[in-house]
């Protein structure tokens, strides 16, 4: 029997029941396929994706377009799961009009089911424009990597009474505006635990702590692939980069040693027709 795709109430419903949510990065079809067959509950088509699958240095050069296309071959893997498209650097900033429009095209083109957008009290109003257009939206707060250069880098946030009460108060905002989930990064896990009670929205964390309602990971994280840095909240559930090397080395082991194609490798002619062939290319010699 196929899966059947979580709905919004039911993420509330799995709150209030403490049970836990799983939810994973994906950016491309086959993952989405491995997510849907291992049961997560919930994908993220992160902008993450600049530095998982383009090698930027982070996510601030994603586009709209690069997001679309990705989601859209996420969608197409992991049909019946939750897929929520994260809203890229300057495709909200400028406007309300603007974070409609593009949050639209989420869902207009890539068939998503929410959309992820950073930023507290200063994001409110494009939260309301967002949901008053009848569209799922997902805060997103603690660490924020599109505003980095303003956080002093990749830090972890509400560290002191003084920065866990602004992130407290943006979340409270982000619940104020009409968000029906939220995301908390590198947070303290007191922090965290704090907001996912007070919250009746579904909080979820990465480097939150076990307290929030669900957790996510960066799927190039969790499976080992991603090279460049490991935050200190990412747990190595395999290391495919070892395996995807080892089996290029073996690859171009068996090539030079004339392994590899072997016969059970080749097309080989037609009964009769190799015959055929010599006759024929005799005039060529
Ligand atoms: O883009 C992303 O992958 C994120 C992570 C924090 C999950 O937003």
């Amino acid at each position: 029997m196929a899966k059947k795709k979580l709905m919004i109430h039911e993420l509330y419903q799995m709150k209030a029941e403490g049970r836990k949510v799983t939810w994973l990065t994906a950016y491309d079809f086959p993952t989405a396929q491995f997510a849907e067959a291992a049961g997560l509950d919930m994908l993220l088509v992160g902008d993450s994706l600049g530095m998982c699958v383009y090698g930027y240095t982070g996510t601030v050069p994603v586009t709209m377009d690069q997001c679309i296309v990705h989601s859209e071959a996420v969608r197409r893997g992991a049909p019946n799961t939750f897929v929520i498209g994260d809203m890229p650097f300057m495709s909200y900033q400028r406007s309300d009009e603007d974070a409609v429009v593009n949050a639209g095209r989420f869902l207009k083109e890539a068939s998503v089911d929410a959309v992820k957008l950073e930023g507290g009290r200063r994001v409110a109003s494009r939260i309301q424009a967002i949901v008053d257009a009848g569209i799922v939206v997902c805060g997103h707060l603690g660490l924020t990597p599109q505003s980095s250069g303003q956080l002093g880098g990749h830090k972890a946030q509400g560290r002191t009474a003084v920065s866990a009460e602004a992130v407290i108060q943006d979340a409270l905002a982000v619940h104020e505006a009409g968000a029906h989930l939220l995301l908390l990064e590198a947070v303290p896990p007191e922090v965290a635990g704090f907001i996912a009670g007070k919250l009746p929205i579904p909080v979820y964390g990465i480097g939150a702590g076990p307290q929030c309602d669900g957790q996510i990971l960066i799927v190039s994280d969790l499976i080992g692939q991603f090279q460049a840095f490991t935050p200190k909240f990412v747990k190595k559930y395999a290391d495919v980069a070892t395996v995807i090397t080892e089996a290029m080395k073996a690859y171009v082991k068996g090539v030079h040693e004339g392994k590899f194609p072997a016969d059970e490798h080749c097309y080989h002619m037609l009964e009769g027709e190799e015959s055929l062939f010599k006759k024929l290319i005799d005039k060529y010699r």
